[in-house]
């Protein structure tokens, strides 16, 4: 479905690359068919060592070859990436941008043409092909669209359609949720320290545990307190633990920052 479309990725950072990484391994893009762009000619070279792909400063020349243009570069710098990119582009090309809160009408208003247009919201999980990927079709974006977008970010991982308004709290879950797992993968490991695991076993005991959880929610599709209580047995050891937990406010804990993070998605354009 991609071997054949010529893909620009433009502003080939840390987001960037994660997916070019996950696309090459994939093994559903032709690496020739990829052109991607940075700020800086190291930046560009890094990548060309690591890949062999070509790199180019100009946003303009990337966009105007490709069938899909990816926009992967900073919320900030997305305004001057457009009025770069904005008489190149024509509507036979589809535009999907990762930025986190740059709406689609403000990528419309800021091009020439109408152009499709599909906001998606990755992680980085995406790069070891474990991703989890909210995409949200613009009013230019017809079916077809909407399938190579699911197609590029099902390369990499799962993906969810939402209507945009969702994809700030898609930013503050799911974009920003495995920073979040990473500090409780890291407790439990320090948990696992203090009562006398090896450091490097703990650590493979509380991530293992994170993900066959993570996967017996998905699998099963029980509710998640359903799975938490055939884990408790009554008057056991779990019940304990979770009693700590609650104290502790765990819950609450991370529904704020999640909050918090889905009301910083919301400025970081401003910012
Ligand atoms: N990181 C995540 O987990 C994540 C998840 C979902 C969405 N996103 C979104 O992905 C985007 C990138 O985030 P990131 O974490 O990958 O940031 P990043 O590592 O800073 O990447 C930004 C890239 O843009 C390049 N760049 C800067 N100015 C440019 C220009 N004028 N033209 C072309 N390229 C330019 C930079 O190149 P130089 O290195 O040469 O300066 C850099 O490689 C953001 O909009 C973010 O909201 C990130």
């Amino acid at each position: 479905m991609l071997t054949d479309k010529k893909i620009a990725v433009l502003g080939a950072g840390k987001l960037g690359e994660t997916l070019i990484k996950g696309l090459i391994e994939a093994g559903v893009i032709n690496t020739g068919n990829l052109i991607v762009t940075a700020g800086h000619q190291a930046r560009l070279d890094q990548l060309r060592g690591r890949f062999d792909i070509t790199g180019t400063l100009s946003n303009t020349e990337a966009a105007q070859s490709a069938d899909i243009i990816i926009l992967a570069v900073k919320p900030q710098t997305v305004p001057l990436v457009l009025a770069e990119i904005r008489d190149a582009l024509n509507p036979a090309q589809l535009l999907i941008s990762v930025a986190a809160s740059v709406s689609i009408a403000f990528i419309e208003k800021h091009l020439s043409l109408p152009v499709p247009i599909i906001r998606a919201m990755p992680n980085t999980p995406c790069l070891i092909k474990k991703g989890m990927t909210g995409i949200s079709p613009g009013a230019n974006a017809a079916s077809n669209h909407i399938e190579l977008a699911k197609f590029i970010f099902d390369s990499v991982g799962r993906t969810v359609v939402v209507d945009e308004k969702h994809m700030d709290a898609i930013t503050g879950l799911s974009a920003s949720g495995p920073a979040f797992i990473y500090i409780v993968i890291e407790s439990l490991a320090e948990a696992g320290v203090k009562v006398g695991l090896p450091r490097d076993i703990a650590t493979e005991l509380a991530a293992q545990t994170v993900l066959g959880a993570g996967a017996m929610v998905l699998e099963t599709a029980e509710h998640p307190a359903k799975l938490k209580d055939m884990v408790t047995t009554p008057a056991g050891c779990t019940i304990d633990g979770i009693l700590e937990l609650e104290d502790g406010g765990l819950r609450v804990t991370l529904i704020k920052a999640v909050v918090k993070a889905t009301s910083r998605a919301k400025e970081l354009l401003e910012t």
